[in-house]
């Protein structure tokens, strides 16, 4: 639908800015930090962009107070960061580590300081390298038990502070490249162990949000999701039940799950069939029911073109990521008797062959409200970009127009009726990009490192960070001041 005039945002809008822990601190083995699957895993040559590393990151364990100012410089209103497991357990379990609780209540008491709200991920990937090696990580159901023992012990600590928590971030990423496509620790190419391992990080997930809630811990609580709302090509109407195929296999099979309790059924019933999942049991199933999250995480880059497929066999090698920001290197996927990938003819791509859809975002959000009428937290949102750095200075109107286009659709769907509680950009600063290197940036900071060098470190302001700043200014009205005018 068009409004003549969009709502303003909530007076308590909160706008934000992320991060993650791994891609920001370094600092990885200082102060009794243990390993994680991702120290381990991009020592392993050519897993990663020209090998990149977080060994030392962008160094925020060592700048976080600049960091700070510079948030509070620009008027952010929150910022969402992850906590490493393995600075508070180095095993996983077992004792705490002080040290690690130190630094990200003195981090918290800054954001305070500011008046910038503290929303915490209380896992971004980074698994203790101890519990993949004592029971295979998210193979194992013992984990949910871990899990629930280190998330306990952040609610004990920050609560006071913290009324904002991610359970898990983008479960849908880490489980589906950890093993199905090999790219992610553990490296596993395997669908039935991706689902066991998904059913599992499922358990895990209701579980820390019921222990949250019986705690009575004030404040809310939901997972945070990838999604990719997924479009037909055109009315063919063997096109639209692919994408409705698609969209029931990419997104509610996780969707579902955290807001309704349950697995969709047709779905559930193809894997089954196949014989690579086993129908939930009694007990899985209420303790699905009883991990209902307060709200919905969206991280939204981007939407997904499908057409019809005509193959029967499964074709993952056909698929090639562009992990090396060169414009048109990507081959997409066909997922057998389901869909093709396929380019949106309406829509422009980045160098790293990511689409650019504004309007899927609106989208994204009109789905969440009418199928589970739950708030959103948008969680991530922005463009990965190669930056030029010039006598100090970082013009950006790319990832300024970008962030513009899809907060403008964001007010549009607040005026439609979707409640959004907020919404974080990403990045705060330039970090590194898991399997791209730190040349893919998407901060308002810039930091003065590369994939060779870890340079300065130094931090600079980009022309998007005075741009946010006086959109966080003016609670949004100047994204449409001109049209208002
Ligand atoms: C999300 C992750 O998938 O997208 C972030 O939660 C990640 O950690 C971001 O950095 C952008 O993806 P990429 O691959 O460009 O770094």
């Amino acid at each position: 639908m068009k409004h003549k005039h969009l709502d303003a945002f909530p007076n308590d809008f909160l706008w934000g800015s992320a991060s993650a822990a791994y891609q920001i601190e370094g600092a990885y083995k200082t102060d009794g930090k243990g390993a994680s699957v991702w120290d381990t895993f991009v020592k392993k040559p050519g897993t990663t962009f020209q090998n990149t590393t977080g060994d030392i990151a962008v160094d925020h364990y060592h700048r976080y107070l600049e960091d700070v100012a510079l948030m509070a410089e620009q008027g952010l209103k929150a910022y969402r960061f992850s906590v490493s497991w393995s600075r508070i357990f180095p095993n996983g379990k077992g004792e705490i580590n002080q040290a690690g609780l130190d630094f990200y209540n003195s981090l918290i008491d800054e954001l305070v300081k500011h008046q910038i709200e503290p929303i915490v991920t209380i896992y971004h990937w980074d698994l203790p390298q101890a519990l993949q090696e004592e029971y295979g990580g998210f193979e194992s159901r013992e984990i949910i038990q871990d899990f629930t023992n280190y998330a306990k012990v952040l609610f004990e600590a920050f609560s006071d502070r913290v009324k904002y928590w991610i359970s898990l971030n983008e479960q849908n990423v880490f489980i589906t490249h950890g093993y199905l496509l090999a790219l992610h620790p553990p490296k596993v190419k395997n669908l039935k162990r991706m689902l066991q391992a998904n059913h599992i990080a499922n358990l895990a997930n209701a579980s820390v949000i019921a222990a949250f809630h019986d705690g009575n811990y004030p404040g809310q609580i939901g997972p945070s999701f990838n999604f990719s709302p997924i479009y037909a090509l055109d009315a063919d109407p063997e096109n639209v039940l692919a994408k409705i195929d698609t969209e029931e296999l990419m997104d509610y099979f996780w969707l579902d799950v955290y807001a309704k309790g349950h697995y969709p059924r047709t779905v559930l019933k193809q894997f089954v069939t196949l014989g690579v999942m086993k129908e939930p049991s009694e007990a899985d199933n209420e303790l699905l029911a009883r991990g209902k999250p307060d709200f919905i995480g969206l991280n939204y880059y981007q939407s997904a073109t499908v057409t019809k497929s005509d193959t029967m066999t499964l074709s993952a090698q056909d698929m090639q990521m562009n992990h090396f920001g060169k414009k048109g290197t990507s081959r997409s996927i066909t997922i057998p008797s389901v869909s093709a990938f396929t380019k949106n003819p309406y829509l422009k791509q980045t160098n790293w062959d990511w689409t650019i859809d504004p309007i899927g975002i609106r989208t994204a959000l009109r789905t969440i409200e009418s199928r589970y009428a739950l708030p959103v937290l948008i969680t991530e949102n922005g463009l990965g970009e190669y930056d030029h750095f010039e006598n100090g200075e970082i013009h950006d109107p790319y990832r300024i127009e970008y962030l513009k286009q899809h907060l403008k659709e964001v007010q549009a769907a607040i005026t439609d009726g979707v409640q959004v509680l907020g919404y974080c950009s990403w990045s705060f600063t330039d970090l590194l990009s898991w399997l791209n290197g730190y040349q893919k940036r998407y901060g308002f900071v810039y930091v003065d490192r590369d994939e060779t060098s870890q340079k300065t470190l130094n931090r600079y302001k980009k022309d998007s960070f005075y741009w946010y700043q006086e959109v966080i200014a003016t609670n949004g009205a100047s994204l449409t001041k001109k049209e208002n005018d």
